[in-house]
C-alpha cells in the first residue's frame, strides 16, 4: 500500500521504517529540510537499536522516501498518518497546534478519498476536531475519513515494539476506512482491536497512566519498605508473580521520566478535569513520582551532610537505558538540583553524553569518558540510569578509585551485599533491610 507519515520524529520515523520493512511504500514528510536531507542519506538523528539499518535498507529498495512537501505526501498516500509533536502546555494540557496545522495542510491538497490517521498521542475527541477541520478547509464534496491509531512503542525497543506489537488499536467510524487500516496492518501478527475513535484515543492515555501508576505504586511501597525494614524487590517479586498483577513496571527507583509518561499523565489529568471528571488517583501518581527524587536527594544530603564542593560521580543521564534521550530525564533533573546546591558533578552515560552536553547547565558539569573515570576521586557515586554496563563494574577497582566509598543506587542496580562486602556504604531505593539481612 502507499502510505504517508507526516512528522518524522521518533514515532513517525520508526513507524514509517517498519511499514516499509513489511512491504508498504512509505513517504515520510517533515518540514525540517535539514532533517529530510540527513534521512535521505540513511542517517538518523536518534539512537534507536535496529532503526538505522532498517531505514537504509528501505531507502535503498525505494520503499521508503522522505520529503518536506506535504502536497507530495498527500498525493502519495491512500492512508496519511499524522505523527507530529503534541507538546505539553504550562497547565499540563496538550498543545494541539501542530496537529491542527497538519489537518489544515492536508485539507488544502485533498483531491480524492484519503484516510487521515491520528498516530500522535492526543486527547480524546481530537479525531472529531481533525475531521471538522479538514471538512471546513477542504474542497466541497471531497471524501475522507479520520481514524485513531495510537502508538505504544517504547524508546530503546521501538522497532521490536512496532514489528511485534502486543495489540493494534484502530478507532474509526467508517467501514471503508477500517478496511483500509486492516490492510495496512495485515503483515503484522498481532490482535487488532477495533473501536470508536474516542475509545481508541482514551486507550493510549489510559495505558500510559496505568503503567505510571504501577511505577508509583512500587515507589510508594519503597518508602514503606524503608520505614518497615523490608526489601521492595522481594515485595515486587511477591506481588508480581500473581498473574493478575504482573512483575513488569514494578521497579522502584527515581521515578518515571522521558518524553511520554510525565507529559501524558499531566495531559490525562487535564483532560479528565476538562470533562468534569477529575482523576484524583493520577494526581497522586504524579505526586509520588516527584517525591521519589526529593527522598533520594534527602538520603544523599543525610549521608554527605553538605553537597557544596563535593565531587559526586553520576552514572547515567538518559531517562532510561538503551536510549540517548535526555528529555524529562530524572537523572538530568537530579544533576541539575545537585549542581544548584554547589556540588561538583562528574557525569558519564554510554550514549546520552552528546545530548546532555546541549543542555543549558551542561557547562557546570564535568563529563567523563568512562564510568570509572567519573568515579575517580569521587566522594559518592550516584547511579541514575540502569545501563547494564554499570551492573558489571569491578567493585574492587571502583573502591580503590573513589575518595570515600559511598554508593547511592537510584535504580537498585547493584547487589547491596556485594557492595557492602567491598567496603561500600550502599543505599538503594526501598531496601530497608540491612545488607546483612538481605539474602
Ligand atoms: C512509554 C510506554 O512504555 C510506551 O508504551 C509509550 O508508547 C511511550 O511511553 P518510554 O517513554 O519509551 O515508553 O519508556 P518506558 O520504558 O515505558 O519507561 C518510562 C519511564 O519509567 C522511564 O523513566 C523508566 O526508567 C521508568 N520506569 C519504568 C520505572 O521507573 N520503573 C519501571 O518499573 C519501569
Amino acid at each position: 500500500m502507499k502510505l504517508t507519515i507526516i512528522g518524522s520524529g521518533y514515532v513517525g520515523l520508526t513507524t514509517g521504517a517498519c511499514f516499509a520493512e513489511v512491504g508498504h511504500h512509505v513517504m515520510c514528510v517533515d518540514n525540517n529540510e535539514e532533517k529530510v536531507k540527513t534521512l535521505r542519506a540513511g542517517k538518523i538523528p536518534i539512537y534507536e537499536p535496529g532503526l538505522e539499518p532498517m531505514v537504509r535498507k528501505n531507502v535503498a529498495s525505494k520503499r521508503l522516501s522522505f520529503t518536506s512537501s506535504t502536497e507530495e505526501g498527500v498525493e502519495h498516500g491512500e492512508v496519511i498518518f499524522i505523527a507530529v509533536p503534541t507538546p505539553p502546555q504550562p497547565d499540563g494540557s496538550v498543545d494541539l497546534s501542530f496537529v491542527e496545522k497538519v489537518a489544515r495542510e492536508i485539507s488544502q491538497y485533498l483531491d480524492s478519498y484519503r484516510v487521515v490517521v491520528d498516530k500522535s498521542t492526543v486527547p480524546v475527541k481530537t479525531g472529531e476536531r481533525v475531521a471538522q477541520t479538514i471538512r471546513r478547509y477542504a474542497k466541497p464534496g471531497v471524501e475522507f475519513d479520520v481514524v485513531s491509531n495510537p502508538e505504544f512503542l517504547r524508546e530503546g525497543s521501538a522497532v521490536e515494539d512496532l514489528m511485534k506489537p502486543d495489540r493494534i488499536v484502530i478507532g474509526g467510524n467508517s467501514d471503508r476506512a477500517l478496511a483500509l487500516m486492516q490492510k495496512v496492518y495485515e503483515p503484522f501478527v498481532a490482535p487488532v482491536l477495533v473501536t470508536d475513535i474516542n475509545s481508541a484515543e482514551l486507550i493510549k492515555h489510559a495505558a500510559n497512566s496505568f503503567l505510571a501508576l504501577k511505577i508509583s505504586y512500587a515507589n510508594a511501597l519503597s518508602e514503606i519498605c524503608e520505614a518497615a525494614g523490608a526489601d521492595v524487590l522481594k515485595v515486587a517479586e511477591g506481588i508480581g508473580t500473581d498473574k493478575r498483577i504482573g512483575r513488569a513496571f514494578l521497579n522502584a527507583g527515581l521515578g518515571y521520566g522521558g518524553s511520554c509518561f510525565p507529559k501524558d499523565i499531566a495531559a490525562f489529568i487535564a483532560i479528565a478535569e476538562q470533562l468534569g471528571t477529575p482523576f484524583g488517583l493520577l494526581k497522586e501518581v504524579e505526586r509520588i513520582n516527584q517525591r521519589q527524587l526529593d527522598r533520594f536527594l534527602d538520603a544523599i544530603r543525610e549521608a554527605l551532610w553538605v553537597l557544596k564542593d563535593k565531587r559526586l560521580a553520576v552514572w547515567g543521564l538518559a531517562f532510561k537505558p538503551n536510549t540517548d534521550d535526555v528529555r524529562s530525564s530524572v537523572a538530568i533533573n537530579l544533576v541539575e538540583r545537585m549542581v544548584a546546591e554547589g556540588a561538583n558533578v562528574v557525569a558519564y552515560d554510554p550514549k546520552a553524553m552528546d545530548k546532555a552536553k546541549e543542555l543549558p547547565f551542561a557547562d557546570k558539569i564535568e563529563f567523563a569518558t568512562s564510568a570509572m573515570e567519573a568515579a575517580k576521586g569521587a566522594e559518592a557515586l550516584i547511579i541514575a540510569t540502569e545501563w547494564p554496563e554499570f551492573a558489571a563494574i569491578d567493585l574492587n577497582e571502583l573502591r580503590e578509585l573513589m575518595r570515600t566509598p559511598m554508593i547511592f543506587d537510584g535504580r537498585n542496580l547493584l547487589d547491596p551485599v556485594a557492595a557492602k562486602s567491598f567496603g561500600f556504604q550502599y543505599s538503594g531505593i526501598g531496601r530497608g533491610v540491612t545488607p546483612e539481612r538481605v539474602e
